[in-house]
């Protein structure tokens, strides 16, 4: 752990568990992200990883068990409103507009925030030309902290998957929050792709925001994460820096027989998909 973060962490779950039907594929889950680091979750494949996320973010309700956010329970509260206090995902596969431009994708990630008036939005309102010219500014600047802002015109579907990977984590900053969750950011990515994703998350993080990332990549998890959780068939099965987890016996065992300590990745590249409108 690390020392100076002492204080009440940012993120907590406690006794999370979550059932789909007879399946069991959370139990018992407690997990605790500190303000401002980059804390990571793994996990083979189906040990209920991406249904944590599913579970932060309101898309689904846990079995039983409290998630707080900055201490305040979110039992009920809707997604988007989830969104607005400060929670944002990227997907396991790409959800882009592929047809429109960079900057008109991150636009449209920010509308859940800037909350536009539909009115002002007919009228063509001053007001709303201000928003609209100052929502222009931000995505520009988001996308440079993903160095696609020399792209912002192009249209995404003229992206490499590496930067359509990028332009989803200027997309997620749009809503403006302070947490990010992050479901497996270099599935895919050869490896100079993810040394140059590791390399805007780490930027992002040291702008402050806080990380919580699921990744199957174990060198890119133990390069960027100060601690680390590790879930195996819907339990934690042990957490601590990456040196503690890499000689933790329960995870040797669950990782045994498994390439996922390679560089290789082991899952193929997800196709990306285009959001439904
Ligand atoms: N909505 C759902 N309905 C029924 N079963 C589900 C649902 N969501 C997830 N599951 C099941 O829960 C288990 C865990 O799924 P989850 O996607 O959380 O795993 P994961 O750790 O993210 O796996 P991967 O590494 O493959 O992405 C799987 O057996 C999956 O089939
Ligand atoms: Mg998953």
């Amino acid at each position: 752990m690390s020392g100076n973060k002492a204080s009440a962490p940012q993120l907590e779950l406690q006794g999370i568990s979550r059932h789909f039907g007879g399946l069991k594929v959370l139990q018992d889950v407690n997990l605790a992200v500190p303000r401002g680091g980059i804390f990571g979750l793994i996990g083979p494949n189906g040990a209920g990883k991406t249904t944590v996320f599913n579970l932060i973010t309101g898309l689904l309700p846990p079995s039983s068990g409290t998630i707080r956010f900055e201490g305040q329970d979110l039992a009920g509260v809707r997604p988007h409103q989830i969104t607005r206090r400060g929670i944002a995902r990227t997907f396991q596969n790409i959800r882009l507009f592929k047809e429109m431009s960079l900057i008109d994708n991150v636009i449209v990630g920010m509308h859940t925030h800037l909350n536009y008036g539909t009115l002002a939005l007919l009228l063509g309102s001053a007001d709303f030309r201000q928003r609209e010219q100052q929502a222009r500014e931000r995505a520009r600047e988001l996308l440079s902290w993903v160095s696609l802002d020399h792209k912002a015109h192009d249209t995404a579907d003229n992206l490499s998957y590496g930067e359509q990977r990028k332009l989803e984590l200027a997309r997620a900053l749009a809503t403006e929050p302070r947490l990010l969750l992050l479901d497996e950011p270099v599935a895919g990515m050869n490896s100079g792709e993810k040394t140059e994703i590791m390399k805007v998350i780490q930027g992002i993080s040291g702008r402050g925001f806080t990380i919580f990332m699921i990744e199957h990549d174990m060198r890119f998890v133990m390069g960027l994460c100060e601690d680390i959780a590790v879930l195996n068939f819907g339990r934690i099965i042990a957490q601590g820096d990456g040196t503690a987890i890499r000689n933790d016996p329960q995870v040797i065992e669950a990782y045994l027989g498994r390439d996922d300590d390679e560089p290789s990745d082991p899952h193929p590249a997800p196709r990306a998909t285009e959001v439904p409108a």
